[in-house]
């Protein structure tokens, strides 16, 4: 398996390998590219289709959803289409598998993401998410959780109304039906942080602090554009602790030690397997 990397990037593994198991407290932030391999277009790739037309940036906000609820809800419920058969990568079983070991040798890895798929979940990783849940639905003015999409699993059989050709995800248009609060009567929305919105305070504080005590921080398939998330890898570093970045791309993220210039499904489970010889 190491042979599908470069001998650089086989020495940068060994190096960070043997970096991480001399640590306890590891934090990880994980971003849209983490979930491309699973299929899933990453936040900042140009959209395709129907939604061409749109970028994401513009339709992820408040503003948006107010001007015109139902093209926004409408994009939502696409993606959720989009992502209901999508299952986790190899990325996503060797952060759990490493979880799980790290519990048994007595180190801790606090995985923090901004994605709002359930992937990690799907792989039985401990998550927190910052950005909130796809499959999570509240009311737009009153805030009360909304139960009409609980999970991926139920997202077919919710739609299921519709005419069999709707299987396919260019089948959904911009005139998904809205739905309303049966409390206050408002718009239902997804329980995800927009953009101009402050992040869930319990997430955010857990990340803030796995960040400010972590010794280690990892950094997975994030562009470090968009804060506060963006900013959990400057606490880390003003902290003391060492930065890795796991991304086939440049990113602005000026504080990091090692970058792992790959794929993270390619990364991530030829890390796991040194951390877990160097462990045992
Ligand atoms: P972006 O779409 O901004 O960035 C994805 C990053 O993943 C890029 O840096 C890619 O180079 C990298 N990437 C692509 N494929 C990869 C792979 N296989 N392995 C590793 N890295 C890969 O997504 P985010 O940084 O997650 O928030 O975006 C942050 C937030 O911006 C999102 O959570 C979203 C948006 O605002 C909200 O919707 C609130």
């Amino acid at each position: 398996m190491l042979a599908e990397l470069s001998s650089e990037l086989i020495v940068e593994v060994q190096r960070t390998a043997k970096l991480l198991v001399a640590k306890q407290r590891i934090c990880v932030l994980t971003g849209a590219g983490v979930s491309a391999e699973s299929g899933i277009p990453t936040f900042r790739d140009k959209q395709t289709g129907l939604w061409s037309q749109y970028r994401a940036e513009d339709l992820a906000t408040c503003t948006a959803f107010a001007r015109d609820p139902q093209l926004v809800w409408s994009w939502y419920q696409w993606g959720r289409q989009l992502v209901s058969d999508k299952t986790p990568n190899p990325a996503h079983h060797a952060l759990a598998q490493w979880q799980q070991h790290a519990g048994l040798k007595n180190q801790q890895l606090t995985i923090v993401t901004q994605n709002v798929d359930d992937l990690h979940e799907q792989a039985d990783s401990t998550v927190t998410h910052l950005h909130g849940h796809l499959w999570r639905n509240r009311c737009s003015q009153c805030d009360m959780p909304h139960n009409g999409v609980s999970n991926s699993k139920s997202f077919n059989r919710v739609t299921s109304n519709r005419n069999s050709s709707d299987n396919s995800s260019t089948a959904h248009n911009y005139n998904e039906k809205l739905l309303n609060c049966t409390d206050c009567g408002g718009y239902i929305r997804p329980d995800i942080v927009w953009f101009g919105e402050s992040l869930p305070s319990e997430a955010w504080q857990t990340a803030e602090n796995a960040a400010a005590n972590c010794e280690v921080f990892i950094s997975i398939g994030t562009s470090s554009l968009v804060y506060p998330a963006a900013g959990l890898a400057q606490i880390a570093k003003q902290n003391g602790a060492k930065i890795i970045e796991i991304n086939p791309n440049p990113t602005p993220n000026t504080v990091v030690d090692i970058t792992l210039v790959a794929n993270a499904g390619v990364v991530m489970p030829q890390l796991f397997s040194q951390i877990s010889v160097l462990l045992s």
